[in-house]
């Protein structure tokens, strides 16, 4: 019977490399071992089947590290997320949504001629083609906001279509420009659609987060006023969202344009991995939690329940695959979330309230603090967006339009990098064996 293979340390004479033993065979494979700028070194595996005839086996890629990055850092421990050696903290509070798309997309944050240049061509690419318009009518009213953001942007690719060189940087780069620019145009419209109220075109003297809160909430018959605190927290939510390295929404993005798919369509099947209420459809569903517990009195209940083992239900908001100790996000969100409440004078927000009691009452409870357990981004943007009077459906879409920026820096990067090949993992196999056919006739029944 075969012994399972163990990693033992390098010898000393060759710490960059880990020697895998095979214990059925004694046979021993020497693999490389990379240090990045700053994290966890990584064991490079690629000449693995090569040598040993075995793959290594990782479902939810907890061990896995799928390419070389520039562009973000986190370590979960520490909580620490840094943009291009940037702190979100440092970021969130001093830039403006802008300027962190242009880090994320050019490794640099721009100069002021740089940024007012950057700025211009991202409002003047924020109109959407008219016969675009003819696809949100193909939709019922009540869709899902982000059926409808998956199906139009995926639909974009048909607009920027054949006559397209991805190969050229400057083709790349225009995609990344018309992405940014429109998403928050088609996010909008998405949400016009489903009141019926007519679509409200981009205007080239707003900022890009008050076009976003102008072209969500203003209609024909008025004039629209930006509420400067409101803008600054739109922006800030745009800031907190706009990368975060290899997640499940980020890696599909490379995986699709790994094969060398149109960056729109990539994108598309970005929004799709996003929706899902374990990624960026948490800030949806933590509203949705919070309303189905209803008043305070209920929390116990409901924290009796995400700790028991037999019931799948969980504390939405709580809780981030990487992020073991606390989210740096969470953070600025909630003294954002403090600042929207204050500025629209909320004060007995019932919901809110109830969102505050959990927060205090998981914090306390061993459950939660063994298994590092925190409030995680979503837990707080899902409160600031309702009070700023978006509706819940709305919510992860608002996170598509912020992390477009990272998708699209992420796909950039990936077509840029000579190492890349199309993303193509195997299994471990566990069906049938081989077995005899038996035609239709003689299979009984
Ligand atoms: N409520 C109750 N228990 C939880 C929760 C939660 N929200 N999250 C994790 N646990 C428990 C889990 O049951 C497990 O317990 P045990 O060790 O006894 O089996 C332990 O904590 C470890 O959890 P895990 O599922 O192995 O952790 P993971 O890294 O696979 O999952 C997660 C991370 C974010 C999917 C999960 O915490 C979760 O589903 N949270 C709620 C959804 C949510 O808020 N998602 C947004 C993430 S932040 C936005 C983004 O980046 O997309």
């Amino acid at each position: 019977m075969s012994q399972p293979a163990t990693v033992a340390p390098a010898p000393k004479a060759a710490e960059d490399t880990v020697t895998l033993i095979d214990n059925s065979t004694g046979k021993q494979v020497i693999l490389p071992v990379r240090s990045g700028a700053m994290g966890p070194r990584v064991i490079d595996i690629r000449k693995l089947y090569a040598e040993t005839g075995m793959f290594t086996f990782d479902p939810g890629f907890t061990s896995t590290g799928s390419c070389d990055s520039k562009i973000t850092f986190i370590d979960g421990d520490q909580g620490i997320l840094l943009h291009r050696g940037y702190a979100i903290e440092d970021l969130a509070e001093h830039c403006d949504f802008i300027e962190v798309a242009h880090l994320l997309l050019y490794g640099e944050l721009p100069d002021r001629t740089r940024k007012h240049e950057f700025e211009e061509i991202i409002t003047r690419h924020s109109m959407v083609h008219e016969q675009l318009i003819m696809f949100y009518r193909g939709f019922r009213r009540d869709a899902h906001p982000m059926a409808i953001l998956c199906g139009i942007t995926g639909a974009l690719s048909a607009f920027y279509g054949d006559q397209q060189d991805f190969d050229d940087p400057r083709e790349r780069e225009i995609a990344a420009h018309r992405l940014i620019s429109k998403m928050p145009t088609i996010a909008a419209m998405a949400h016009k659609y489903s009141t019926g109220q007519p679509f409200i075109y981009p205007r080239n003297d707003l900022r890009y987060a008050e076009n976003l809160l102008a072209m969500t909430f203003a209609v024909p018959c008025e004039q629209f006023k930006v509420n400067p605190i409101l803008a600054r927290a739109m922006d800030r939510i745009l800031i907190l969202h706009a990368d975060h390295e290899q997640n499940a929404s980020t890696s599909t993005v490379r995986l699709a344009g790994s094969s060398g798919a149109h960056p729109m369509a990539c994108i598309a099947a970005g929004i799709a991995s996003l929706w899902g209420p374990a990624h960026g459809g948490a800030n949806e569903a933590v509203l949705t939690m919070l309303g189905e517990i209803g008043r305070k009195e209920r929390i116990p209940e409901f924290i009796k329940r995400a700790k028991d083992k037999d019931d799948p239900f969980k504390l939405m908001g709580f809780g981030h695959r990487v992020y073991k100790n606390f989210d740096p996000r969470a953070q600025v969100m909630r003294r954002t979330c403090h600042e929207v409440l204050g500025e629209l004078g909320i004060k007995n927000e019932p919901l809110l309230d109830i969102a505050m009691e959990l927060e205090r009452i998981a914090l306390q409870e061993d459950y939660f603090i063994e298994r590092k357990l925190y409030p995680n981004v979503d837990f707080y943007s899902g409160i600031i967006l309702k009070a700023m009077g978006f509706p819940t459906s709305m919510f992860t879409v608002l996170f598509a339009v912020a992390r477009t920026v990272g998708w699209i820096s992420q796909w950039k990067e990936m077509i840029e990098d000579p190492q890349q090949k199309i993303g193509r993992p195997r299994q471990l196999f566990t069906g049938n064996t081989p077995r005899q056919f038996v035609p239709l006739s003689r299979r009984g029944g």
